[in-house]
C-alpha cells in the first residue's frame, strides 16, 4: 500500500452527531476530542508521518460563547487523558495557526505538550487551532517582506514560510460529514491534494474508516499535471 506521507483532516460534524442523538453540542465536541487519538494511534501505527487536524477554524469565533469556551477547554481534557500514550508511542505534538488568540490556560497546556514530546520521531500529529488558510498566505508574505526581500517573491518563498514549512505537501485531505468545501483549511498546500468525503460523522469516523481512506487513496493515480 502507498501510505501518504501527510494526511489532513476536517473533523466537522460532531454538533449533528449528538443532536442526532438528543444531546447537547458539546457533547459531540467531547466525544469527537476522544477520537483524536484513535485516529492518531492508527495514522502513527501505518507510517503516516503528518496528521493534521482542523480543530478551530478563524471563522469558528462566530459561534456562542458557550460553545467557544467549552471548545477551548478540550486541549486540557485531552492531553490530561492521552499524552502520556502518545508519549509512550513516539508521537509528536506540533500546532499551527495563531495560538495568541486563545485563553492562557489553553496555551500552557499546548505548549506543555508540545515541549514533552518535541523529541518524539513517530507520527508529527499537529493541531490546526484558530487556523485560516488565508491567513496562513498572509501571514507567510508578511515574514518575506520582514524578512527583505519585498521587490518579487517565488513559490517557494511561500512554501518555505508557511506555517507547514517542516512538512511535506498534503497528500490526502479527508473531510467527513458529507460537507462537501474546504472551510478556509490548508490552501497553498492542497494544489495536489487527493480528497475524501465521507458522509460519516467525525465522532463515528473509526480507525477501520481511516485504513478504507488509505487504501482509496492509495489506488488512485496522481498525475501532477503530466502524464502516466
Ligand atoms: C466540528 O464539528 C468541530 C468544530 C468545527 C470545532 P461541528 O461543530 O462543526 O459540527 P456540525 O458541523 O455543526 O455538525
Ligand atoms: C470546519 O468546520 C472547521 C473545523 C472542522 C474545525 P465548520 O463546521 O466550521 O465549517 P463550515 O462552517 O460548515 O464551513
Ligand atoms: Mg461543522
Amino acid at each position: 500500500m502507498n501510505i501518504p506521507q501527510h494526511v489532513a483532516i476536517i473533523m466537522d460534524g460532531n454538533g449533528r452527531w449528538a443532536k442526532k442523538q438528543n444531546k447537547p453540542r458539546s457533547y459531540g465536541h467531547f466525544v469527537g476530542t476522544d477520537n483524536v487519538r484513535n485516529i492518531a494511534l492508527k495514522a502513527n501505527e501505518l507510517g503516516v508521518k503528518v496528521l493534521t487536524l482542523y480543530a478551530f477554524s478563524t471563522e469558528n469565533w462566530k459561534r456562542p460563547k458557550e460553545e467557544i469556551d467549552y471548545l477551548m477547554s478540550l486541549p486540557a481534557v485531552f492531553f490530561d487523558k492521552f499524552l502520556k500514550e502518545l508519549m509512550e508511542k513516539n508521537i509528536r505534538i506540533e500546532t499551527i495557526g495563531d495560538l495568541s488568540a486563545l485563553p492562557i490556560k489553553t496555551i500552557n497546556v499546548i505548549h506543555k505538550a508540545i515541549e514533552k514530546t518535541k523529541n518524539n520521531n513517530g507520527l508529527t500529529l499537529v493541531f490546526a487551532l484558530n487556523y485560516g488558510g488565508r491567513n496562513d498566505i498572509v501571514q507567510a508574505v508578511n515574514e518575506i517582506i520582514k524578512n527583505g526581500s519585498i521587490t518579487s517573491i517565488t513559490e517557494q518563498d511561500i512554501t518555505n514560510n508557511i506555517s507547514t514549512k517542516n512538512y511535506p505537501d498534503v497528500d490526502l485531505m479527508i473531510r467527513t460529514s458529507l460537507d462537501y468545501r474546504i472551510s478556509n483549511f490548508l490552501l497553498w498546500q492542497i494544489s495536489y491534494t487527493e480528497f475524501i468525503f465521507t458522509d460519516c460523522y467525525w465522532p463515528d469516523f473509526n480507525g477501520d474508516m481511516f485504513l478504507k481512506a488509505i487504501e482509496e487513496y492509495s489506488n488512485r493515480q496522481r498525475r501532477f499535471g503530466g502524464l502516466l
